[in-house]
Parts: structure tokens; C-alpha cells; sequence
């Protein structure tokens, strides 16, 4: 068994709570290791649909270790309510622990967040709304409260408090003077009223996943956001403000990289993205709305519609180089299903200079500047959502995943063909097969 991480490898949403879900059943402890509750991950059991945005999509097993890593920020109100929704129907939520060093959201953050947007206008990023990237702002600033701050003497936490007052009225005062001014009295309550509510929760987590591995247990690391929506790797500003990639995994759960066997890629068989911010491959046509239609594409977390397109090769290329992709989980490759043409985004062509790009460029006005270099693939009669095996997939199925595979050089492990725990082909097990099994693509799919 292995140390794995799943990581979003496009714009977010691209099923990782599934694959999560599914994996976990091998795995002994689940950890979310960044953002905070602008992730929605969906878990689908029959009639039954989880939405999840702080615990782990491992919540549904009796006697997984859950662990809400150091990397993310939370909103208690939204832990809280997540954790009654689990009781309420009938899972224990006892192995649920939350790391004493991830950052809270508080209430101001949220305002900040949607004051900034507001201020931008059509500038905006299209956050979710949820007080994200002020809580990270705080965190890299040091004007952050973290989970275990709560748990202070009464007066050192009052203290801090008063500092976080003061520097953040300043900024109110000159930058949004309609929101409301703190103070440190009412966060006081704030934090007495969350140090109850979450006393049987919060834990030293990186002793509790440390102490697992120690035991030789097996850690399924669930990423939340995705790589284009790195705030190092993505495309910036139009970002998230954590690290969605790979390294984050590390730097959001206390463990080395040397611990982690594998990491594995989830992606769409096609592109979406919510919120603003280049798209290549975005269809703005009949085919893009039959995309988000067929593939129900509204946002886990804000319900918005989510922009679709065609696979983008160079963005899932640059996504197995900078998170160190094994394999790739390929989803939804049922909503394709009576489609008669797929397309795959092989590469741009500068509109300006005639310059064909391969490599993800960093510049935003050189991406609002490419239009997509497209191969043609012909699409299948029938549906996949049936086949458990490569092998019972269309022959132009098969065809349209090699040929992802050899674009992008690496190899599909798994392609989830619904949003069922069963729904889904395993072409390679990452959580037991051995780390050279993952080598050429045709020798997995012969
Ligand atoms: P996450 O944020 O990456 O966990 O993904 P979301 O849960 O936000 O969005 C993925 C959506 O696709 C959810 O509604 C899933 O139930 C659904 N889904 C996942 N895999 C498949 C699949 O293979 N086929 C179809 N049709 N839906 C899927
Ligand atoms: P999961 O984990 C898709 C997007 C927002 C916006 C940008 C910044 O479900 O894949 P933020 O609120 O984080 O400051 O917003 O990032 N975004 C997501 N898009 N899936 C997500 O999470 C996202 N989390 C943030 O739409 O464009
Ligand atoms: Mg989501």
C-alpha cells in the first residue's frame, strides 16, 4: 500500500472528492491539506449526495482518520454545520481532527473578500465569496489567529486580538469605510464561543499522522482547487491563494516529501472553469453549453455555471510537470457519450506573432492572446458508463485516452465513467501498484 496524493490538475472540480472517496477504502488516514470552504467536493452514494467543503471526502467510512491538515483555513460555522449534517445522519464524525495550526476565517474576512470584489467590478477574480484569500493575506502577513490561538489564556488572546483590531481597522477606515469597524470585545466572543464549540476536534495533527505512519498506515492526501488555480503555477492573478499543486500536500500536512509513494493527476476528459480568467479552450458555442449541460456543470460550493471546453493537453502537460504526476485519473468521460467529434487542445498559436506555444506561459496577455491548436478524434456511439474495464470501452474511447496519455506522458490509472463509487475503471491501482508499474502507457493499456 502507498502514500498517495490526489491533486485537481486543471481549474478545480475535476472529481477529486470521487476519486477520494474511492481510494479511500485502502487508505487508513484522509487528509485535507489547503484552501478552505471555496472547495465543494461531491461524494454521490445511490439517491444520496454529499457536498463537502472542510472535511475530507473519507468521512463516509466508519474508521478512517480524517484529518483537516495546517494548510487550510476555516470557517468554524461551516465546520460545524458539516459536522452536524454527517451526525444527523448517522455517521460518527469521532475520527474527524482539525490541525491547531490551520488559520481561521473570520467574519471580517469574508466581508473583505466580497468588498474587494465588488471594488473591482468587471476586474473581479470571481472568488467564491468565502473569505479565502484574506485569510491567506493574514497568515503570510502574520496578523493571522490560528485554530490553537483559540485555546490562549484569555487575556494573551485578548492581546492578539487587539493587534489584528488595530491594523485591520486602519485598513478598514481608508479602504472600506462601509464595512463595519472591529472590535476586539466582539471577537472575543467570537473565538469563547468556537473554543467550546470545537474543543473535541482540534488536535496536534501532525503528531496523530505522524504516529499512523509510524504504525505503517496509509495516507490518501486530498487536494482541494487545482493546479491552474495555484497561486504559484496558476494563472495569476485569477487564482486561489494557496498552494493547489503537489508541494502543498507537504506543506499542508506536516509530512515530507519522502513519505509520499505517489501523486496522482484528476482531470476532467474535458476543461472547466468557474470564476474569471483565461480559458483557451473555452467553447462559448452549442458544444460547450451541451458540455455543461450533460455534465451538470454548476459550481459544488456558489451553484455558478461553470465555463467548459475542449481537453487542453498543454495545461495537463504542464500540470504532470510542476505536481510530479504517476498517473491520471480521467472523469466524466461518460458526459462524451453520442457526441460524433472530440477535440484536444494540442498547442496555441499567438494571434499576434504567428508563434505556436507548447509550454503553459506565464503571461496573461499572452494567453488572452492564443487560440488553440486542435487535433480532431472522432467520439463513440453508445455509452461508457457500463464498462469496468479499458477493454470494454469504445475502441475510440481507448483511442481518445492513449492518446491524452502520449500527449501529456503519463499514464491513465483510472477513468471514472459516472459519479458513482462504482462507476469507474481501474486501469492501475495506485494505492498498491509498485511505483515502475507506471511506466510506458502502452504496456498498461495492451
Ligand atoms: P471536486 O471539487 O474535484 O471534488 O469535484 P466536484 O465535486 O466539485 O465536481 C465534480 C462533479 O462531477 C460532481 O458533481 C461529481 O459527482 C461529478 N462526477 C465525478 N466523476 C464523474 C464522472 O465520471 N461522470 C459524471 N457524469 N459525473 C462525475
Ligand atoms: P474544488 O476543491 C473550482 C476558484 C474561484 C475563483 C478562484 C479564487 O471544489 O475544486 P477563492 O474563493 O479561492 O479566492 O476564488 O478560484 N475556486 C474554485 N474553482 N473549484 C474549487 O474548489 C475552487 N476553489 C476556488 O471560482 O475563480
Ligand atoms: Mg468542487
Amino acid at each position: 500500500m502507498a502514500n498517495v496524493v490526489i491533486v485537481g490538475a486543471q481549474w478545480g472540480d475535476e472529481g477529486k472528492a470521487k476519486i477520494t472517496d474511492l481510494l479511500a477504502a485502502q487508505a487508513d488516514v484522509v487528509i485535507r491539506c489547503q484552501g478552505g470552504c471555496n472547495a465543494g467536493h461531491t461524494v454521490t452514494h445511490g439517491e444520496e449526495v454529499f457536498k463537502f467543503h472542510l472535511v475530507p471526502s473519507g468521512m463516509l467510512y466508519e474508521n478512517k482518520l480524517c484529518i483537516i491538515g495546517n494548510g487550510t483555513v476555516i470557517n468554524p460555522q461551516v465546520l460545524l454545520k458539516e459536522i452536524q449534517e454527517l451526525q444527523s445522519k448517522g455517521f460518527s464524525t469521532a475520527n474527524l481532527k482539525l490541525s491547531d495550526r490551520a488559520h481561521l476565517t473570520l467574519p471580517f474576512h469574508t466581508s473583505l473578500d466580497q468588498a474587494q470584489e465588488s471594488a473591482m467590478a468587471e476586474k473581479k477574480i470571481g472568488t467564491t465569496g468565502r473569505g479565502i484569500g484574506p485569510t491567506y493575506m493574514d497568515k503570510v502577513g502574520r496578523y493571522g489567529l490560528r485554530v490553537g490561538d483559540l485555546y490562549l489564556e484569555d487575556a494573551v488572546l485578548k492581546e492578539r486580538l487587539a493587534q489584528i483590531v488595530s491594523h485591520k481597522n486602519e485598513l478598514l477606515e481608508k479602504c472600506y469605510p462601509t464595512l463595519p469597524r472591529l472590535t476586539v470585545e466582539e471577537l472575543f466572543d467570537w473565538c469563547l464561543q468556537y473554543r467550546e464549540q470545537l474543543a473535541t476536534v482540534v488536535a496536534d495533527t501532525i503528531a496523530l499522522a505522524h504516529d499512523a505512519l509510524a504504525e505503517g498506515k496509509k495516507i490518501l492526501f486530498e487536494g482541494a482547487q487545482g493546479t491552474l488555480l495555484d497561486v504559484d503555477y496558476g494563472t495569476y492573478p485569477f487564482v486561489t491563494s494557496s498552494n493547489a499543486t503537489a508541494g502543498g500536500a507537504c506543506t499542508g500536512s506536516g509530512i515530507g516529501p519522502t513519505r509520499i509513494d505517489r501523486v496522482i493527476g484528476v482531470m476532467k476528459a474535458y476543461t472547466t472553469r468557474v470564476g474569471e480568467g483565461p480559458f483557451p479552450t473555452e467553447l462559448k458555442d452549442a458544444t460547450g453549453a451541451h458540455l455543461g449541460e450533460v455534465g451538470q456543470e454548476f459550481g459544488t460550493t456558489t451553484g455558478r455555471a461553470r465555463r467548459c471546453g475542449w481537453f487542453d493537453a498543454v495545461i495537463a502537460k504542464y500540470s504532470v510537470q510542476v505536481n510530479g504526476l504517476d498517473g491520471l485519473a480521467i472523469t466524466k468521460l461518460d458526459v462524451f457519450d453520442g457526441m460524433s467529434e472530440l477535440k484536444i487542445g494540442v498547442g496555441y498559436r499567438n494571434r499576434q506573432t504567428g508563434e505556436t506555444i507548447t509550454h503553459f506561459p506565464a503571461q496573461l496577455n499572452v494567453l488572452n492572446a492564443v487560440d488553440p491548436i486542435y487535433e480532431s478524434w472522432p467520439g463513440w456511439k453508445g455509452s461508457v458508463k457500463e464498462a469496468r474495464t479499458f477493454q470494454e470501452l469504445p475502441a475510440e474511447a481507448q483511442a481518445y485516452l492513449n492518446r491524452i496519455a502520449q500527449l501529456i506522458g503519463c499514464p491513465v490509472a483510472i477513468v471514472s465513467v459516472g459519479p458513482e463509487r462504482n462507476q469507474t475503471i481501474i486501469v492501475e491501482n495506485p494505492m498498491t501498484a509498485s511505483k515502475r508499474l507506471f511506466g510506458a502507457t502502452e504496456k498498461i493499456h495492451a
